[in-house]
């Protein structure tokens, strides 16, 4: 797949075991809050993209452990990254390697680490910048290390240059601060001969990409490093306690990013947000509430405490009361949701309309203004305007086969405790008497009456009193 557009490719290394992780899933598919490591690196490349000059024209991953789970999501939620295979994983140097069609079509090529989340787009921005001022055929980023175990370090000797491993460190070596990013730009026409050369003599027997940096040096190429201030941006996840304390310096940022744009949060601390969500000032988020997916919350809006929201949409002044689990649906304008309520898969509550008490509404639309306050079940449901749907009402939409439609008009009254057996119609202005199994259409403005007429007993409790204390 060789790629003739010019300009600069990325080519994110996604391969590796991750070792360090004991799981059996793939390291760069491991969340951090709602998303796998991958997202956050390749949301950061995501502003660099363009065609003009110091943009990327195209990112690519190499794949290789489990590399099939991690091609699933990249075709899921990156369609426009293209996994390239790495089968055996021999290093970072031969991941590039088995990458080179792929890259020999541009003018430079960026590789980077698919386990460094924190990264920043305004970094790798003023990184392609760098390397387009400088004409150097490689530009690597560096940074100083407060514990600098595990990173490859920076020896520097007069204007020679050269990466070292952790593992093939001299002790000497090992006390140096300045360590590799794993971030790097390659001049193409420059990278083509030296791939070739990295062998695999080092404590690991692994080919090192940033071997390639020794390499150039040695023979008069230009290298140019930077030197970046911000250590933390460039922290890999290699263990579960990275996982955990990446997360937790994420959760914080982005949580502290929505307060500083006016949304309200009575216990911070407790509110956990995932980085694909938005939302817009004067919002108020109580204690205790998950927000994730694309999950868009519009102003005036409240969310309750114990609520988990994922792929939501809240129109302005919607309000979810308290202990709501509302997944992929929406929430019109002033709408109001639970206590104790599931909203899932494409529920719509139209304007002004209210989802109370123990409700469950999936794949139906509750429609301006009408209620369903208390303990229901909606499934393949529509319902129209200004309807009341009474305590206890069921769509029984599943014949055991199929799930058939409820369709329940506009100003309808369904008594409480209905059983609506699908598929099956309530006209306009219908009503539907309390305790009724509904199985046929109620006709506009009818009244269904479906359930056995009561009969009255005239005189049985006195004569069941005497029956028992004659027993006795
Ligand atoms: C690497 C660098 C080190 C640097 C550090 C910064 C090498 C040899 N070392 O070390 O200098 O300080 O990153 O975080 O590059 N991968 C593949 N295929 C492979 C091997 C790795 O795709 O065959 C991928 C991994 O999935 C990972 C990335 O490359 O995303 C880096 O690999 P990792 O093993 O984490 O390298 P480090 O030991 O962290
Ligand atoms: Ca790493």
């Amino acid at each position: 797949m060789t790629c003739s557009t010019a300009g600069t490719g990325a080519l994110v290394l996604a391969a590796g075991k991750g070792t360090r992780m004991k799981s059996d899933h793939p390291k760069v598919l491991l969340p951090i809050l709602d998303q796998p490591l991958l997202y956050y690196v390749l949301s950061a490349l995501e502003p660099c993209r363009g065609t003009g000059r110091g943009k990327i024209s195209s990112v690519s991953a190499v794949v290789g452990h489990k590399g099939e789970e991690v091609s699933a999501y990249l075709s899921g939620s990156w369609p426009s990254v293209i996994p390239l295979w790495q089968h055996e994983q021999l290093g970072t140097g031969h991941a590039v390697r088995i990458a080179r069609e792929w890259w020999s079509g541009f003018d430079n090529l960026m590789v980077l680490p698919g386990d460094v989340p924190h990264l920043q787009s305004s970094t790798l921005e003023a990184l392609l910048a760098d390397h387009a001022g400088s004409g150097a055929d490689c530009t690597f980023l560096s940074f100083s290390a407060a514990d600098p175990r595990g990173y490859g370090r920076v020896v520097r000797s007069g204007s020679a240059v050269s990466i070292v491993e952790d593992r093939d460190a001299t002790e000497e070596q090992k006390l140096i601060s300045e360590v590799n990013s794993g971030i790097y730009i390659f001049t193409v026409s420059a990278l083509r001969p030296f791939i070739d050369r990295l062998d695999n003599e080092n404590a690991q027997g692994e080919y090192y990409l940033p071997d390639l940096v020794g390499l150039m040096v040695r023979d008069g190429r230009p290298v140019n490093s930077t030197i970046a201030s911000r250590e933390a941006e460039f922290r890999g996840v290699n263990t579960p306690e990275h996982l955990w304390s990446s997360g937790e310096s994420i959760r914080r940022e982005i949580v502290e990013g929505h307060l500083s744009r006016g949304v309200r949060m009575m216990d911070p601390s407790s509110v956990w947000i995932g980085p694909a969500v938005t939302i817009e000032p004067d919002v108020s988020i109580d204690p205790f509430v998950q927000i994730w997916g694309k999950t868009a919350i519009a102003r005036g809006s409240h969310v309750g405490g114990f609520s988990i929201l994922r792929n939501m949409t809240l129109s302005e002044g919607a309000d979810v009361v308290s202990h709501a689990v509302l997944s992929d649906s929406r929430l019109e304008r002033g709408s109001r949701a639970g206590p104790f309520i599931v909203l899932r898969d494409g529920a719509v509550l139209g304007e002004d309309a209210l989802a109370g008490k123990f409700v469950e509404i999936k794949k139906s639309v509750l429609g301006k203004r009408s209620k369903a306050p208390h303990l229901t079940y909606l499934g393949d449901a529509s319902v129209g305007e200004d309807t009341n749907i009474g305590a206890g009402t069921i769509t029984c939409n599943y014949d055991g086969q199929r799930k058939n439609p409820t369709i329940i008009g506009n100003r309808c009254f369904i008594g409480s405790d209905t059983m609506l057996v699908a598929p099956v119609e309530i006209e306009d202005d219908a009503f539907t008497a309390a305790g009724s199994v509904i199985s046929r259409t109620v006709p506009e403005g009818a009244l269904g009456v479906a359930r056995a007429h009561q009969k009255n007993i005239d005189g049985w409790s006195s004569r069941r009193q005497r029956r028992e204390s004659k027993e006795q």
